[in-house]
């Protein structure tokens, strides 16, 4: 069977529907049945195998075909289809396949739950392992892929070295406690009113997924200059949002002698490499987003390339939005943390576009970031976007020993926890920041989905872990 090709000779959809120069070769096509039209002579069959959005059309004479075949190439039904490639009299496609022979894969009965065109999103997530059949999801898959390299290529044309930094940690790097513990202590046998022995535990100790790769990868940073690391990160808040998973992945770059405007100068870039990046790789998909998910997109992100992003300070961002008419849901005074109300206030009614907003009141923001002179604020840089808010956060690292461990302690953490990260400090200590950027929302922008659940294969949010 030609298509069973070990050496990747079988030529994918995407490949032949730009075959215009082989005209008249035979070809053998496998992929799925998208859709399939009759006439009295003809069946016209749309097949897809995923490699782009468009299907190849395969035109099935009834003299050729015979009607057992044809009737058993239904919507979803898999199939390898030989033919001539000719040219294509209709619109939309170049190319389309004269079918001598059609061998049925694998049948698709009727129960197949991807008949209709258009399904609802709830439908769509209640069976993610079809969902990638459809239009939709394959384009975000394929996006999703797209910017996985465009980020790997970024860093690398930028001499950062990529670092896999652990799942599993003993350390809680955003300090909010918010972990989900790993252990294989026995829990369906655990007396609450004796506490927990982590003695026991398979570290001997109390260990947990990591809600960031950052601690580890300033070890990294701090001796190769220029790090990233890119890896799933895990969150144990109870937001039922739709900008919030318990499983994301996160991009973290980590440079060396760089304060807190490096660090906004390379978010900006970093952010506009990629998007210009989405735009010149994935036209087709992007096309669709732009046409049946949110109007206008490829626009807006072609004017957020060419602009510069705003910067201003959090004081400066709770003026404006103190100096606004419109009535939050939570009010609006020095200190407090901006929820996505005031990010999207900012980012789309005061400055329509991005923003990155520094120097937050240090008690609403990590121990790790750098104190600023006035002993209240510190270097942190968030970036927010229109429709979303926050898609970025980082900061200036304290490179200061004492202030360091000042600044644990106020947390209410364990200076001893951290002796590793403060040996940065005591070794040799520079100037360097960071940031981590949530994929799934750069997704979200750059497609315009509207739910965090729909930009990830598989969604893992509280009390949603099927599949
Ligand atoms: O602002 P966060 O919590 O920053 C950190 O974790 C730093 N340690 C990163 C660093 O400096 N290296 O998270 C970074 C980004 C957020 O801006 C947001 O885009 C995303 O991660 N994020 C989430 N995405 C999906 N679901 C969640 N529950 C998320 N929590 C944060
Ligand atoms: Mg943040």
């Amino acid at each position: 069977m030609p298509y069973y090709n070990a050496a990747m000779k079988q030529e994918t959809i995407k490949q032949i529907l730009q075959k215009t120069e082989s005209i008249g070769e035979t070809l053998t096509v496998p992929g799925w049945v998208r859709t399939k039209r009759d006439t009295k002579e003809i069946a016209f069959i749309a097949l897809n195998d995923g490699s782009c959005m468009g299907n190849i059309q395969v035109i099935a004479d009834k003299d050729k075909i015979d009607d057992k075949t044809l009737h058993r190439l239904t919507t979803g039904a898999s199939c390898a289809v030989t033919g001539t490639l000719v040219e294509s009299p209709a619109k939309g496609q170049a190319v389309e396949i004269q079918a001598d022979s059609i061998e049925i894969l694998g049948d698709c009965p009727a129960d197949y739950p991807l008949q209709k065109k258009r399904h609802s999103m709830e439908f769509l997530r209640e069976i993610g392992h079809l969902r990638a059949r459809t239009n939709t999801f394959g384009a975000v898959a394929r996006i999703r892929n797209a910017m996985t390299q465009a980020i790997h290529s970024y860093f690398q044309e930028n001499d950062f070295f990529n670092v896999h930094t652990p799942i599993i940690t003993a350390s809680d790097c955003e300090g909010a406690g918010e972990m989900f513990q790993v252990t294989t202590l026995p829990f369906h046998t655990f007396d609450g009113s004796k506490g927990v022995d982590y003695s026991r535990d398979f570290f001997g100790k109390q260990a947990s997924l990591t809600v960031s790769g950052q601690l580890s990868a300033e070890t990294y940073a701090t001796a190769m200059g220029r790090v990233y690391t890119f890896g799933p990160t895990f969150r144990a808040e109870n937001s039922n949002t739709s900008r919030h998973l318990a499983e994301f992945w996160m991009v973290e770059p980590e440079m060396c002698f760089c304060d807190i405007n490096g660090n906004m100068d390379l978010a900006e870039e970093f952010l506009k490499y990629v998007l210009s990046y989405v735009l010149e790789n994935c036209e087709e998909d992007m096309q669709f987003f732009n046409k049946f998910v949110q109007k206008g997109i490829i626009e807006d992100l072609k004017a957020v390339i060419n602009a510069d992003f705003t910067r201003i300070s959090y004081t400066k961002a709770v003026e404006d939005l103190e100096a606004s008419a419109v009535k939050f849901e939570y009010p609006v005074s020095w200190g407090i943390d901006l929820a996505s109300e005031h990010e999207k206030y900012l980012t789309e009614k005061v400055y329509n576009g991005p923003v990155i907003i520094t120097d937050y009141p240090k008690e609403i923001k990590a121990f790790y970031m750098k104190l600023n002179e006035d002993g209240k604020t510190v270097r942190a840089m968030d970036v927010l976007v229109p429709r979303l808010g926050e898609i970025i956060g980082g900061s200036e690292r304290e490179n200061n020993y004492d202030t360091l461990v000042d600044r644990i302690k106020d947390a209410g953490l364990n200076e001893e926890d951290y002796w590793w990260y403060l040996d940065l400090r005591k070794y040799g200590s520079v100037p360097h920041a960071g940031f981590g950027l949530g994929f799934e929302r750069l997704i979200l922008y750059v497609t315009g989905m509207a739910n965090i659940r729909d930009v990830i294969p598989y969604a893992r949010s509280a009390r949603n872990c099927e599949f």
